[in-house]
């Protein structure tokens, strides 16, 4: 099977299980303050599980493009990498187990063809703390369709301390069987959904285990043990409940399923090879590096060459949605990447060209993904300028910075900070340059010293830089309401000129930069606040709408970066009739309030300067 066979069998199989197939959305959620990239399938999903209806119905199922930047560290082995692409399928308040992991056990084992008894599976094994049972339901699901297939499988608990016991269902706690944007059930912010899960790996083979030199080879062997033998190919999660302002857990009104599959994964399976870099994802880019490295992609090599790999495609996958490299929030994840990638080249023996990241992009990448998520010719432009640049101004600096590491026998947090500021040397990479050396750096002391500048911190918190949710409470959601109330009373009070420049919500304020040429009159100012608070008090209904992306321009719908945006869009419109009646419309990811009045009285705090032809306005609720 080639990627593409695999992403479309995937696709048809559920549209024949009467799913809708809709396209990825951009790795950048659209509007959404509360997570800085798209890491999972479910992400643009969040406000119909939560209960919001699709416009395509209850049965949905895509291939998305996911960034974890939480990742970064696993990259190396020969499973992990920051981007990759998620088959999922939802049901939303539609079936359920039953019907799940059936379809997913028949997809891999009619379509795929992957032998049955290679494999195994993880289940919830319930938390009493939680008031959450274990998951006997999904157990006996697992049991008869494993039976079809003449397999006596056996549910074992404690796989972890006793190893697998001829066992093909095992139990396991919230760290393993748990799923949520914001992982284990403790670290979820109130309002959050999330559920028990039930995962499917693949065998390997136990000689894997045993091998020699294995650092597993004197442990009991589980399916989740990470020797590699083996290999997540599946999540089907259990979507059911949502974090209370408590802490507690209370079933949401409808039963979803969220299910997510790595691409590439499921691809190495179906080749039979372990390593997702050896499939034709990730061929031709590991071909230009071996061929610019004059080195093969062999034993100590490989771990250089996966990090540069993954992180080039990560790289061009951002870039075409519209990232570029900077300090701050999105752009400096891609800074890093682009940064790193460089270092492993050089030390591969690459050289310094800066302009090898885009031959290694153009081949690897922009090839295998043509036509179906770049257009080779017109991307190749916006790529190579963005990669060569970035690349030609840290190339600048490196040399001199590898000296500046080379003079110092100790790389303490101090140091490190130095070649961050002065040589652009992300953390990471003196982190590994420094463990090379058989060194730690002091990352506390790093921290401190960085606080100090303030460079990062003042645009995310430090949550969403490890890649996760910064806050999803209710607060957020009515701020990202009243952004959408504030900018039509700027352009209704100013004039149709008034367009968002940019938007930062934190759980105190609301702020807002947008194009006009000079300072609000103190009139104006009141005449915004007044004519916010009275769409408020008119409760005017926010409803969401799938369209094309012309037809949602041409009834009138605004875009934030309209070239951001997939073909198909979903606008949210705002006022009493979505077609006749509206005071609002613009592309959003959501989530939003249902109604204007949930969002109570709002106050205009402030009015200032943000850069040329740009004001600056805060706004916050009134308690
Ligand atoms: N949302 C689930 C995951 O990412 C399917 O694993």
């Amino acid at each position: 099977m080639t990627p593409d066979q695999l992403r479309q069998s995937y696709l048809d199989f559920f549209e024949r299980n009467g799913h809708a197939i809709v396209p990825s959305a951009p790795l950048v959620p659209e509007n959404d303050p509360t997570t800085l990239f798209t890491g999972s399938g479910m992400q643009p999903m969040v406000p119909y599980l939560l209960g919001e209806k699709h416009p395509k119905g209850t049965r949905i199922a895509d291939s998305q493009k996911c960034f974890r930047s939480q990742d970064i560290e696993e990259v190396g082995d020969n499973r992990h990498t920051t981007f990759f692409e998620m088959l999922g399928n939802w049901s939303l308040g539609d079936y359920f187990k039953k019907e799940q992991l059936r379809w997913f056990f028949t997809f891999l084992t009619k379509e795929v063809k992957l032998d049955p008894q290679k494999l195994f599976v993880t289940v919830f094994s319930g938390s009493e703390e939680l008031g959450i049972p274990r998951d006997s339901e999904s157990v006996a699901i697992w049991k008869e369709l494993f039976a079809e297939e003449g397999i006596t499988a056996t549910d074992v608990d404690n796989a972890e301390q006793n190893g697998m016991n001829n066992g093909r269902i095992f139990y396991y706690g919230e760290k393993k069987n748990w799923w949520s944007r914001s992982g284990v059930p403790a670290n979820m912010p109130a309002g959050e959904p999330g559920g028990p899960d039930s995962e499917v790996f693949y065998d390997f083979g136990a000689e894997l285990q045993l091998h020699e030199g294995s650092p597993f080879k004197d442990e009991p062997c589980h399916v989740n043990c990470d020797c590699g033998r083996f290999l997540e190919i599946g999540n089907s999660v259990f979507m059911q409940y949502q974090k209370q302002d408590d802490g507690s857990f209370k079933e949401l009104p409808q039963k979803n399923v969220d299910f997510g599959g790595g691409l590439e994964r499921i691809l190495a399976v179906a080749q039979q090879t372990q390593d997702v870099f050896e499939t034709e994802l990730f061929t031709g880019t590991i071909q230009q590096i071996e061929k610019l490295t004059a080195k093969k992609y062999e034993a100590e090599h490989k771990h250089s060459m996966r990090v540069i790999a993954d992180h080039l495609k990560a790289a061009v996958f951002l870039i075409k949605d519209g990232v570029v490299p900077s300090n701050k929030a999105q752009g400096y994840f891609l800074r890093r990447l682009i940064r790193r990638a460089t270092v492993k080249l050089h030390q591969l023996g690459a050289g310094l060209d800066p302009k090898s990241l885009f031959t290694i992009a153009d081949a690897g990448v922009l090839q295998t993904y043509d036509g179906i998520y770049f257009d080779r010719d017109q991307d190749r432009q916006l790529i190579d300028t963005v990669l060569s640049d970035e690349a030609e101004k840290f190339t600048k600096s490196l040399e001199k910075g590898l000296r500046f590491f080379e003079k110092h026998d100790v790389i303490d947090g101090k140091i490190a900070f130095d070649l961050y500021q002065t040589y652009g040397f992300p953390l990471e990479i003196t982190v590994e340059m420094a463990q090379q050396k058989g060194q730690q750096v002091d990352v506390e002391q790093f921290t401190k010293e960085f606080d100090k500048h303030k460079d990062l911190s003042r645009t995310a918190s430090a949550a969403m830089f490890k890649g996760g949710l910064a806050d999803h409470s209710e607060i957020t959601t009515k701020y990202h309401t009243a952004t959408h109330l504030l900018q039509a009373a700027l352009r209704k009070v100013l004039g149709k000129h008034v367009q968002q420049k940019g938007s930062n919500i934190t759980a105190e304020r609301l702020r807002f930069d947008f194009s006009h040429n000079q300072p609000m009159t103190a009139d104006e100012i009141k005449h915004v606040e007044q004519q916010i608070n009275d769409w408020i008090t008119a409760d005017l209904p926010v409803t969401m709408k799938l369209m094309q992306k012309q037809a949602a321009l041409d009834s009138g719908a605004i875009a934030f970066f309209l070239e951001k945006y997939p073909d198909e869009v979903s606008v949210y419109t705002i006022g009493k009739d979505a077609e006749s009646d509206w005071i609002s419309k613009e592309f959003c990811g959501g989530p939003h309030v249902s109604s204007t009045g949930v969002i109570g009285p709002i106050k205009l705090i402030k009015e200032q300067a943000s850069s040329a032809g740009v004001r600056r306005i805060y706004i916050q609720l009134a308690e």
